[in-house]
């Protein structure tokens, strides 16, 4: 095995051994079961660690990763693990966290070829596509940012319309949907306003979001302008391309 292989198995013990003598019994108390509180659906992207970036511990956090943290309705590995978490985990928040700088996104935006993984970003350009004019009326700068924003909303709307989510929230479930975005160049978390809970019609929590995404990066300063905008404004007038 390689040098850097055995690197991780010596890394591991260490960890384990650090662990169990810091918190005894820890290790035995995970075997009887996980009851995480949250799940997260988030890129694969290697700078982008689910449990690091929140400081949760094994079993805190239930995770589903893949390439630029998209939900599709027919997607069995995707909605196989939001309904074990929810029905049986019974999480009580699910967030979707894109990320700054994503390459799904970004190749989305230039709607560049990387490959097989074409067919799976197509739905960050279904995306790209439904909100074209306002993308081409922000700063060319801004506009893969405001993807990565856009695609998270998107996504809370696809998990919260799964029959998961419907069937757990008609039968009182409380479990909530959650957009973030995490920032690589900073390592912070930036909430979307985005929170969907089965009570408030999802369709103006959408546009609200949309709403806000937009706002925030036609503005000269995009930290000010998040800042001045608070949440929950479901004012949705000048939303030009509704879902
Ligand atoms: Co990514």
């Amino acid at each position: 095995m390689s040098d850097s292989l055995d690197d991780l198995f010596a890394h591991n013990r260490a960890w384990s051994a650090r662990m169990e003598r810091d918190r005894p019994g820890f290790f035995t108390s995970l075997v009887k079961q996980q009851t995480p509180k949250y799940m997260w659906i988030g890129c694969s992207d290697s700078r982008v660690p689910a449990n690091q970036i929140t400081g949760l511990e094994p079993g805190e956090v239930f995770v589903h990763r893949n390439v630029a943290n998209i939900v599709v309705h027919s997607d069995l590995n995707a909605l196989s693990a939001i309904q074990f978490a929810v029905e049986r985990l019974k999480v009580q928040h699910i967030m979707v966290v894109g990320h700054y700088g994503c390459g799904g996104v970004q190749a989305a935006m230039e709607g560049a070829r990387i490959g097989l993984a074409d067919n799976w970003i197509r739905h960050i350009q279904d995306v790209r596509d439904r909100h074209r004019v306002m993308l081409e009326s922000l700063p060319p700068e801004a506009r893969a940012d405001a993807l990565c924003e856009l695609n998270v909303a998107e996504q809370v709307v696809n998990v919260a319309v799964s029959t998961v989510m419907v069937d757990a929230w008609s039968q009182g479930q409380k479990v909530s949907i959650h957009g973030w975005a995490f920032g690589v160049h900073d390592g912070l978390l930036q909430d979307l306003g985005l929170s969907v809970d089965g009570d408030k019609p999802i369709e103006n929590l959408y546009r609200a979001a949309v709403q806000r995404i937009r706002y925030k990066w036609s503005a000269p300063s995009p930290e000010l302008a998040v800042r001045a905008e608070p949440h929950g404004n479901d004012s949705a007038s000048t939303v030009e391309e509704p879902r």
